[in-house]
């Protein structure tokens, strides 16, 4: 059945209070809920309730018979005729059991809950929608030696012990929420504690929940929290609300992690962190997501969604606060660059697909599939090009307005914008179209010189790709940021402009320009659009080294790199003179930072130049060209340059700073030129850095070189690995990786023989995505041409879709990119995708992916 976001209704009933106690056990937990409801309109209460066994239901205290409610398709319907009642419902679930990881279920001998989008009714009977906002007191019991730690919501009131090494705690939260937020969590857990003196001088106290044993490597994770709850206050005005502030992390876990009232729950791999087993990019995603967390107690919790629909508003705004945030804390022209390009690598591809659809989407069959590179990503971008045009202190205006109103409500976008609108002082009427026309938006941009005149003028134009069920679309409200730099003097013309594209074409005069000018523009990435112009190689070469917004001068190398390599896919020709300049130039540029350089000389993927192809995609072209780019830079720049950087960068101590990432990020590209032609020297240089490093950063850079060599240093390394961690599933995670991501001779049977290897399991997310999510993103083998690579992913996620759908149908997508391919693969990856819609008992979340990727 499909949900539409035109059908919204309001909850016939409240339900204000809730009382929940759970007697916990891995095998058979009794859950007895006692519901205070309210009549807030017409008809029966109906609760939602899925896999769970039924003991009673009571209302004021009086036992219904089975013919005094119904029990059907996920549906508890209690006739009550009055305005108010209470409901009392006792079920029994089986957490052990639970494979969906939806619900509560077990993970590691521990027991823990996730409820968003639809799993509370997994635990008991409920409205299970987000515009049903309850106070909740919460009692656990549990055997204590198995389960000494009992986490819940809120505040923790009273524990003790109970008869036969049993225990109990209880927990209230006083702030009503949405029951996706309600959390347990029993185990044998350890805690880093530390406390946050909040900006009104209340002291929280601040625990971290893992294994015993891994405490150590929570550190890192609690510094970003308590630089999270500051940056907060300052940033936003907002500040922490309860007397604690819980994360517990576990192994099994269907995505990032959860925002929890009080107590947020989290994929292990962004909480556990130290230098022996965690990358530089896994420290700054471990502070990325406890901030994203975080930040959602305000922005999801206290402000919360009115029906998934406006997913966006919670979801979009908090990726906003969290890149800000992390901007803040490290290199901000190095974050957004990995920002943007996250956003092109997944969100521009789920706009260009038949998966495509608004920021506010107008309908699904299973929500758990709109937890999307577009709500997500494309959302945080929305909001960003608002505070660009409202600037900081009106965007300020404009959200603290939006939490004076809607504090302790369920709102929805248009709530958000009002806000913006009213706080801010400005109309976003046009603006609004953001939310609801899919697509990326492309402009046009033509900038004349007239030397006589001294002027220039731009010719700007845009045009909204028609969508699934979307097409002729109304002009967007694109705010570019331009600016022109002298041809002959390398510096500004003028300062950087503002310029809101608003109709579909649109000009723009520039006076006393003296002499030709080049454009800079969507500087910053100011507004998510792919801009088309008539740059030349040497108007990119030249931004790549004059161009003083360093996203700008990122992306000119990029586009340099870029249209090399779609040349080459196309012509066969590999004239990389400029480029092989503008590289050269740039590393040794002492001006800028490591990891900067690093960035921008990185090649773009196989994926981007794959998807700028658009049509009739060779993905074997495309791996040959970008090589052969590589060993052009290899050779065009020098060996020794590439080996000299790469030494240069080598010694130095090992830290988190800025610098320290910059050095190992831009070494570790070095490297990879280095290897580009995979000699006995780079190898050697690979193994050698391998067995020095100090540091997973190091290590996996060398290790994943040196998968795609048949030199016997690959075996070598591959087999040390898997000695040093093979107690640490984080990072045998990566083990499977690097030979997931291998292009080498053979790279997918030797990916298919890992997965009949002991250690890979599909009953944990991220084994399964080490893999199989990992192969289905190595565009050159998983489109291997006798469509193999298909058979094995399909086979894989039809196995997975049997007991965690959630997992499997978030790897339909690749399939998804079909019609993009060349005839002969487009038609096995159709075949793969109508054998997986006709698999008897495939999920509905799998079933609704691969349907409309076929559509
Ligand atoms: N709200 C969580 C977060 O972004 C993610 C929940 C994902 N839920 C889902 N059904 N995919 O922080
Ligand atoms: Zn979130």
């Amino acid at each position: 059945t499909i949900t539409r976001r035109e059908d919204y209704a309001p909850p016939a009933w409240r339900i204000p209070d809730i009382s929940l106690a759970f007697d916990l056990d891995a095998d058979r937990t009794r859950v007895r809920a006692v519901l205070k409801v309210e009549r807030a309109g017409d008809g029966p209460l109906v609760l939602d309730g899925d896999d769970l066994d039924l003991k009673s239901v009571a209302v004021d205290g009086r036992v219904l018979g089975e013919g005094d409610y119904t029990l059907a398709d996920g549906k508890l319907v209690i006739p009550i005729p009055g305005d108010a009642a209470t409901v009392e419902t006792l079920v029994e679930i089986a957490p052990a059991a639970n494979t969906k990881l939806m619900g509560l279920y077990a993970s590691g001998g521990n027991l823990c809950t996730q409820c968003e989008a639809e799993g509370f009714r997994r635990i008991t009977f409920f409205p299970d929608r987000p515009d049903v906002l309850s106070r909740y007191s919460v009692e656990l019991k549990a055997d204590k030696a198995r389960y000494p730690v009992l986490l819940s919501n809120g505040n923790p009131v009273a524990s003790g012990d109970l008869a036969d090494g049993r225990h109990f705690a209880r927990w209230d939260d006083p702030f009503p929420k949405p029951c996706y937020l309600f959390a347990v969590v029993a185990g044998d857990l350890r805690a880093l504690e530390d406390s946050f003196e909040t900006m009104s001088g209340r002291h929280v106290k601040l625990g971290i929940w893992v294994r015993p044993g891994d405490v150590e490597k929570c550190r890192h994770a609690m510094q970003a929290l308590k630089d999270s709850m500051r940056w907060d206050e300052v940033h936003y005005g907002r500040e922490y609300d309860l007397e604690v502030f819980n994360i517990v992390a576990v192994d099994d876990f269907n995505f990032g992690a959860m925002e929890n009232k009080g107590l947020n729950v989290f994929n292990s791999k962004y909480i556990l962190a130290d230098a022996e087993t965690a990358t530089d990019a896994d420290f700054d995603a471990v502070a990325a997501v406890v901030a994203h967390e975080y930040f959602h107690n305000w922005t999801g919790n206290r402000v919360t969604c009115r029906d998934w629909f406006q997913l966006s508003l919670k979801e979009g705004l908090t990726v906003f606060r969290d890149q800000s945030f992390s901007a803040d804390m490290g290199s901000p022209a190095v974050k957004r660059i990995e920002d943007v390009r996250a956003l092109r690598a997944a969100q521009f591809q789920e706009d260009a697909g038949p998966l495509a659809h608004p920021v506010r989407p107008e309908s699904y069959i299973e929500i758990s599939n709109f937890y999307t590179a577009t709500v997500y990503n494309k959302g945080a971008e929305v909001i960003r090009m608002a505070a660009t045009l409202l600037g900081p202190e009106n965007y300020r205006k404009g959200t603290d307005l939006y939490f004076a109103r809607h504090d302790g409500e369920a709102a929805t976008v248009e709530d958000w914008v009002k806000a913006l609108e009213d706080g801010g002082g400005t109309d976003f009427g046009q603006f609004r179209l953001w939310y609801s026309q899919a697509g990326t938006p492309s402009v046009t941009a033509d900038l004349a010189y007239d030397a006589a005149a001294k002027s220039a003028t731009l010719t700007l134009a845009q045009a909204v790709p028609d969508t699934p069920g979307q097409s002729k679309k109304a002009p967007m409200h694109i705010p570019l940021k331009i600016a022109l730099f002298g041809r002959e003097s390398g510096s500004l013309l003028g300062p950087e402009q503002l310029f809101q594209l608003r109709s579909a074409s649109a000009t723009m005069t520039f006076e006393n320009v003296g002499e030709p000018p080049v454009l800079s523009i969507n500087r910053g990435f100011s507004a998510p659009v792919t801009v088309e112009t008539k740059r030349s190689a040497a108007d990119f070469a030249f931004l790549s080294a004059h161009d003083d917004d360093p996203f700008a001068r990122y992306e000119a190398m990029q586009q340099l790199m870029m249209d090399r390599l779609v040349d080459a896919v196309k012509t066969g020709g590999t004239d990389a003179a400029p480029l092989v300049e503008a590289v050269g130039r740039t590393i040794r540029n002492q001006a800028l930072d490591h990891a900067f350089i690093g960035e921008s000389i990185l090649l773009p993927t196989e994926t981007m130049v794959a998807e700028r192809l658009g049509a009739n995609v060779d993905p074997d072209a495309v791996h040959t060209a970008r090589e052969g780019l590589r060993r052009a830079l290899l050779e065009g720049v020098g060996r020794e340059t590439w080996a000299a950087l790469h030494a240069g960068l080598s010694d130095g101590v090992y830290d988190l700073s800025a610098d320290g990432k910059g050095r190992r990020r831009l070494k570790n590209v070095a490297l990879g030129y280095l290897f580009a032609d995979a000699d006995d020297g780079a190898v050697a240089a690979a193994e050698a850095q391998y067995q020095a490093a100090t540091n997973m950063t190091d290590r996996i850079a060398a290790l994943g070189l040196l998968v795609d060599t048949d030199a016997p240093a690959r075996e070598r390394v591959l087999q040390d690995f898997y000695e040093r961690f093979k107690g640490d599933a984080l990072v045998l995670d990566k083990w499977f990786t690097a030979q997931a991501l291998a292009t080498g001779e053979g790279a997918l049977e030797k990916a298919i023989a890992l997965s009949a290897h002991p250690d890979f399991t599909i009953r944990n997310p991220n084994r399964f995505r080490s893999l199989v999510g990992a192969l289905a993103m190595n565009q050159f083998v998983f489109h291997r041409k006798d469509g193999a690579g298909y058979r094995f992913v399909a086979d894989k996620l039809l196995e997975v879709d049997a007991i965690n759908p959630q997992t499997a149908a978030r790897f339909i997508a690749p399939f998804g990119r079909w019609r993009r391919m060349e005839d002969a693969r487009a038609a096995m990856m159709r075949a793969e995708l109508e054998r997986i819609v006709a698999a008897p008992g495939v999920s509905r979340d799998t079933f609704e992916m691969a349907s409309k990727s076929l559509a």
